[in-house]
């Protein structure tokens, strides 16, 4: 687990004690929540937000309002400069709704027509360049917090104080994407979401910039048959 600060200008830190509680941060921690689609990293990154007081920023989002950017201008998405410009005057808000230039798309972003493209997008190094910039950007403003994704402690924030990997079983993963499917009314049959999430995963493993992997130091979760509250409690130990 990384305890060196991360060079960030404006990153306040807070002094660690023995005695200081994680539950009562005397200052904002940076904790990376990284893992595959559908093991519950979503989950966990509020939870931890919430019994910590810190804000989150999921990083999926910012790539797949990219993606949303470049359908809504007819832009091929695997043109990469070109999706590269796009990437650098986008305006992505991320909170509990997302806005991209403005219009809130929140509704627009987990539907099939973003999750088709949003790996190729994902997988471009401009893009890519830019987004982190943008996330690390986010984490000096706010002083720390919680951020999800796929590369936050290998190259976002190596040096997060808590690195966590959220893993599930492939079947337990593309279940629980079904019945977010279903929630939101997205409607696809079940073979459809595990066929997708696999070829999701293999893209994002295997893609030459940023793959998905363990970052060094990572406490490693299976999230398979356990609750939120047990993971939280076994995550905050670590803190
Ligand atoms: O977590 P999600 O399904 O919303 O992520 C959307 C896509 O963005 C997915 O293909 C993985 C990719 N992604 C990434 O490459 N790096 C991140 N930090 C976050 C998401």
């Amino acid at each position: 687990m990384g305890r060196r600060r991360h060079q960030l200008p404006g990153l306040c830190r807070r002094s660690r004690t023995a005695e200081v509680s994680p539950s009562v941060p005397a200052g904002k921690p940076v904790i990376a929540i990284d893992g595959p689609a559908g093991a519950g990293k979503s989950t966990l990154a509020a939870s931890l937000a919430s019994h910590l007081g810190l804000e989150r920023l999921d990083t999926g989002s910012m790539y797949r309002a990219v993606a949303y950017a470049a359908l809504r201008d007819g832009v091929d998405p695997g043109d990469a400069s070109t999706v590269t410009e796009l990437a650098h005057r986008v305006g992505i808000q991320v909170g509990p709704a997302v806005h991209v230039d403005g219009v809130d798309v929140t509704g627009e972003l987990r539907g099939p027509a973003v999750t088709r493209v949003v790996s190729e997008v994902a997988a471009n190094p401009g893009v890519r360049r830019e987004l982190v910039r943008r996330q690390r950007e986010w984490v000096a403003t706010h002083g720390g917090g919680v951020i999800e994704g796929r590369d936050i402690g290998t190259v976002v924030l190596p040096d997060a104080d808590l690195k966590v990997y959220v893993t599930a079983s492939e079947a337990e993963r593309a279940r629980r994407r079904a019945v977010e499917a279903e929630a939101t009314a997205h409607g696809h049959d079940a073979v459809a979401v595990a066929s997708d999430l696999a070829r999701r995963d293999r893209l994002d493993s295997t893609r030459d910039s940023s793959p998905l992997a363990v970052a060094e130091g990572a406490v490693v979760v299976d999230s398979t048959d356990r609750s939120v509250e047990e993971i939280v409690e076994e995550v905050l130990k670590r803190l």
